[in-house]
Parts: C-alpha cells; structure tokens; sequence
C-alpha cells in the first residue's frame, strides 16, 4: 500500500484511550516536555501518579510554566514531583551535564526521548560542529539513551518491587512514518554522520525527513546492540501520527497549514508515545497507532543501505567516546 494511503488510513483511526495504570512509586524523563507532545505525556503520566517526572527543557521559564499548568489541574495532595532541569539537545556536553544530573535519581522507570526539530530554510550548525537537526534528532537522543543506560539497568533489578512488577524500563524514541519519504540517493553511504553535516547536502524540504531514516537507525542499531546485553529493558521508535504542534510554526512547505486542518491533537499524538511507555511488553522496531508496526525504508534492507546504517552507527559511536570516553562501555556495549 502506498505510503499516502497509509498516512491517510492512519489519520482517520481513532486511537484507542489509554489504560488506567498506578505508576505510584515510578520515575520518568521526557525530553522536549514543554510543549506539544511532550507536554502531554508528562500529563498522562502525571494523572496515573507517576511519583517523579523530570521535564526535560532547553528553556527553563517555559518548563516551569508548563509543570504549573498541570500542577494546577491535579487535585490537591495528588502527589506527584515534576522538576524542571535544563538539556539543551543541540549540545553534547549539556546532554552529558543532564545525565549526571539524573544519576542522583533513585530509578529510571521511563525515558521518552522526545525534542526535536523540523528545522527552517537556513543551515544552522551547532558549536559542536554538526547540523542541528542531525544533532538534536539523531545522535543526542541515543548519546543520552546510552549515558542513562546504567541507571536504567539497576531500576531493572528493581521493578519486582512495586506495583505493576511487569512494566520494565522502557526507551522510546520519537521517530516519524514521514522516514519512508526521505530520499535516501542523497545520502553518503560511506560517510553518513559527515555527510549529513555538510552544508552543500541540506535541502530544507527533506532534512527532516532524512534525520528521521537516521535517528531510526542508529537507534535500531543501537537498541539491538543493547537488547543483546539488557534484554530486560524495552525500546522503541514510536510515531505519533500527523500532529497539530509548535513543531510546524517555521513549516516552509504546505505542511505547516495542512496540519491544522488534518493533524491530530497534541494529546492524541502523545497517546502513541503513552501507550508505549504505559503497555509495550517487549521491545518492537517500529511503534504506530498505538500498536507494533513496520517502518517501511525498504533501501535500509539494500546493500547501500546496510552500509549506511553500520557506517552511521560508526560513526556516532566514535563522535560519543570522543566527548565522553568510555560511554559505550558503560552501557554495556
Ligand atoms: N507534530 C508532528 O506531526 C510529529 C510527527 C512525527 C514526529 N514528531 C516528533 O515528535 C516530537 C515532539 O514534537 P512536537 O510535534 O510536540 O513539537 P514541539 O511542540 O515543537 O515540541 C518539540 C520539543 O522539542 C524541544 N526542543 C527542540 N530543540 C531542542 C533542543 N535543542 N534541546 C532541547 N529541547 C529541544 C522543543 O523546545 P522549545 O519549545 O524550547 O522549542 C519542544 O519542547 C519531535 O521529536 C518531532 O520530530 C512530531
């Protein structure tokens, strides 16, 4: 089936509401929770009395005005802690200072991995030298997956001991369908990470897209890696659908009006990523309209494109142990 049919198919479904579980006693992360998406997890997870989540902000005002707003809407003694910490996903070294933050938590019960950026006309570089939508959709995401990673082995030994024992830690990555689109001839097979670095290859109307086929990848690639060792950790790359977002308020394509007339609600689209987080029992590649899915990227199955996924991975690996030597080796890998 074509992929608009699918889109459209998927669009029309009505997602199922999520379940009434008692996280009393769990802690989450949820990146990018200021706003959107992210804003809404933090609100599924706050009503089912998560007992800690951490809003992941680069602006610190606007996390404390978001944890406001729904601190307001719980009833009083709900008992749920938010806090608001800084990690500014476009730099390595703030990633790395928000994981040492979090080693002071007792537990990760879940972490949603969810900033990100649709990017503007103009390409912009970050200071650590990569193209911000490289940095902050594909290598940051997974270089904190894999910094947390310690904590969320030791809350692994430990979920016997509350409620709900078989909800075990859990990674979700926020990736898109819209990966199937990306133009892949674009890519450089042999060095992807430099290759999507390069000012001469940014095409605006596909980055987003080709950032979403590569934080799939590494993220795949890294989750099996880490499956191999953790396997009691569940991962997955979720895709919350076609949403109605700040994400789109520099859309320089038709995309930015298309979404308020079809698009999801924010609420709606957080489901996907809730539902994972909230009932996913093993760990899946692809995660869609709140259930298991396949990404279809057919050329990651082609020669060409197994070499750019493991060159990819390659690649990220050595740029993460150059800012933090020995962080694959604590994770486990
Ligand atoms: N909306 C959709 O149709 C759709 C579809 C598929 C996938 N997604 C994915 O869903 C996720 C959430 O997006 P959304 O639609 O909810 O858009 P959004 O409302 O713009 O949320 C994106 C979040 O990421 C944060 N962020 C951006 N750059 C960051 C950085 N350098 N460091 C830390 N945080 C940063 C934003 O912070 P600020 O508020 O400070 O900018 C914001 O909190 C993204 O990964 C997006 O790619 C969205």
């Amino acid at each position: 089936m074509p992929f608009i049919t699918r889109f459209i198919a998927s669009q029309m479904r009505t997602l199922p509401p999520l379940p009434d579980v008692d996280l009393r006693g769990r802690t989450y992360i949820v990146t990018g929770a200021n706003s959107g998406i992210g804003l809404e997890i933090v609100r599924h997870l706050a009503v089912r009395h998560a007992s800690t989540i951490i809003l992941a902000v680069r602006n610190l005002s606007s996390g404390e005005h978001a944890m406001g707003t729904i601190y307001n809407e719980l009833p009083r003694g709900h008992g749920v802690e938010m806090k608001v910490w800084h990690v500014d996903m476009s730099s390595l070294a703030s990633v790395n200072e928000f994981a040492n933050k979090c080693a002071s938590l007792d537990r990760i019960d879940g972490v949603a991995l969810n900033a990100g950026v649709l990017g503007g006309k103009e390409y912009v570089k970050t200071r650590d030298g990569h193209e911000e939508l490289t940095q902050v959709n594909v290598l940051s995401p997974i270089f904190l997956a894999l910094l947390l990673m310690p904590l969320l082995r030791r809350t692994a030994g430990q979920v016997a001991s509350i409620a709900q024992p078989l909800l075990s830690p859990r990674i979700i990555f926020t990736g898109s369908a819209i990966a199937e689109m990306a133009p892949t001839k674009f890519f450089d097979v042999e060095n992807p990470l430099l290759g999507l670095d390069d000012e001469r290859r940014y095409r605006p109307s596909t980055r987003y897209d080709e950032s979403k086929v590569s934080s799939g990848v590494v993220g795949n690639i890294g989750i099996s890696q880490l499956l191999k060792l953790i396997p009691d950790i569940v991962i997955t790359d979720v895709n919350p659908g076609f949403v109605d977002t700040p994400l789109y308020r520099h859309s320089t394509g038709p995309a930015g009006s298309m979404v308020r007339r079809i698009g999801r609600s924010p609420e709606v689209g957080a489901r996907n990523v809730s539902m994972a987080l909230l009932t996913l029992d093993k760990s899946v590649d692809f995660y869609h309209d709140c259930r298991p899915c396949k990404l279809h990227v057919d050329w990651l199955g082609s020669s060409n494109g197994i070499q750019f996924s493991e060159n990819l991975w390659r690649e990220s690996c050595d740029e993460f142990e150059r800012n933090h030597p020995g962080v694959m080796q604590r994770a486990g890998i």
